[in-house]
């Protein structure tokens, strides 16, 4: 099936389906400019996560760990959301989409004008204190990295979660609640390979749901999906948008 056949395809699917969610990863952002992590051009590519996305990174170098987000902010200052961001936020305005769930920090879905987005890996412009509970937002990129506590003047840390760190313990439950009820996961751009959210998808299909699954690449969920559309996300889903007759 060419691209038309497969977003008219997708589209009769959403339309008889009761209950579909989106689960995102870094390609939904890739179109808006923001790097992915993995595979061609991604950030693991340059850098080690173990040296930037850990606790221990940012015990041993604080200064260059807000480097890197201040940079990765400063892309995502400038970006902008894509069709595939756009089209997400119409479907659910729709009625066409009841949740979405993202590993992404960017907020670009929420620029988007999505509501209800479940951040399973935090968000890049909140902040935390590393010693007392203040927790704050960041409208644009600091200034003086690492910023200090406007409590306490102990060191702000970025509000995502790093690499051995636990979830966010509500948006991991609703992430579970919504794959379990779904009828249909549409899912966006994602490797899959981390967890526990790239379990997500395998909990819509052992629930009986339909996998859908939008990549320029195979991934580790290709395996489950029922359909496989090999594209970039803003082309797939402008195609979609049309065939919803909302873009
Ligand atoms: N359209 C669709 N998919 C794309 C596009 C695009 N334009 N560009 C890249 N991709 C796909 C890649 O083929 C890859 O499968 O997006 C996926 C990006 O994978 P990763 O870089 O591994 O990003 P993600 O799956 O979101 O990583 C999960 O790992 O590093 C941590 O916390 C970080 O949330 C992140 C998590
Ligand atoms: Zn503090």
């Amino acid at each position: 099936m060419d691209l038309i056949e497969l977003a008219k395809r997708v589209a009769e699917i959403v339309k008889s389906s009761d209950y579909v969610v989106a689960f995102t990863g870094a390609g939904v952002s890739a179109e808006s400019g923001v790097p992915t992590f993995r595979g061609r051009g991604g950030l693991w590519k340059r850098f080690k996560p173990e040296e930037l996305a850990t606790p221990e990174a940012f015990r041993r170098n604080p200064k260059l760990v807000w480097e890197w987000y201040k940079w990765r902010m400063e892309i995502i200052y400038n970006a902008k959301p894509n069709p595939a961001h756009i089209v997400l936020a119409k479907m659910e305005k729709k009625g066409l989409l009841k949740a979405l769930i993202t590993q992404n920090v960017d907020g670009l879905h929420q620029r988007a004008c999505s509501k209800n987005v479940v951040e399973l890996h935090g968000n890049i412009w909140r902040v935390k204190c590393t010693s007392c509970d203040y927790k704050g937002k960041l409208d644009k990129p600091p200034n003086v990295v690492p910023p200090k506590c406007p409590n306490c003047d102990s060191l702000l840390r970025p509000d995502v979660v790093w690499f051995g760190e636990p979830l966010p313990k509500s948006a991991w439950e609703k992430a579970v609640v919504e794959a379990s009820i779904a009828n249909v996961m549409i899912v966006v751009g994602t490797s899959g390979v981390v967890m526990p959210a790239g379990m997500l998808p395998w909990i819509t299909k052992k629930k009986g749901g339909k996998v859908i699954e939008v990549n320029i690449e195979e991934s580790a969920i290709t395996p489950i999906a029922d359909i496989f559309v090999k594209s970039r996300a803003g082309e797939f889903f402008s195609l979609l948008g049309k065939e919803l007759k909302i873009m």
